[in-house]
């Protein structure tokens, strides 16, 4: 599998619906490609919203509220008002995905 650099707007066609059914997510700068968890993340899954997009702040704050996402076309959430809490919450989350998941990449701003 290829390691890449994604952007906000390249992950949006990662979320589970196109043909390939590849889901993709970015945590904390990683890009994990969470497709076997597809019951979570698939369309119509719990944690759909974070299908194909950065996870982060949502991640952090323990929310799947709409509004923990970065629009594709804004620069990315660099997360500087997160509490010592939400760190340590998005630190935990950030182990979990790279024990269960495959690192494919890292997140990069929109060239
Ligand atoms: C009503 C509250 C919630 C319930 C009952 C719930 C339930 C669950 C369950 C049963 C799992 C599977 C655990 C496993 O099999 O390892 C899970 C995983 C997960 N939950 Fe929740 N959850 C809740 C709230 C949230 C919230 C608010 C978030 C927002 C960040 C969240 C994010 C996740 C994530 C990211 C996973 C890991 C999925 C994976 O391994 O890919 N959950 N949750």
């Amino acid at each position: 599998m290829l390691f890449k650099t994604y952007t906000p707007k390249d992950l949006r066609a990662f979320d589970g619906t196109s043909d390939n059914g590849r889901i993709l997510m970015a945590v904390n700068g990683s890009v994990y490609d969470v497709t076997r968890g597809r019951n979570f993340y698939g369309p119509g899954g719990p944690y759909g919203n974070f299908a194909g997009r950065d996870a982060s702040r949502g991640l952090a704050k323990n929310s799947f509220d709409l509004d923990m996402l970065t629009e594709e076309d804004k620069p990315i959430d660099k997360l500087e008002d997160l509490n010592k809490d939400e760190w340590d919450s998005l630190r935990e989350w950030e182990q979990h995905f790279a024990n269960k998941y495959l690192l494919v990449g890292t997140l990069v701003e929109n060239q």
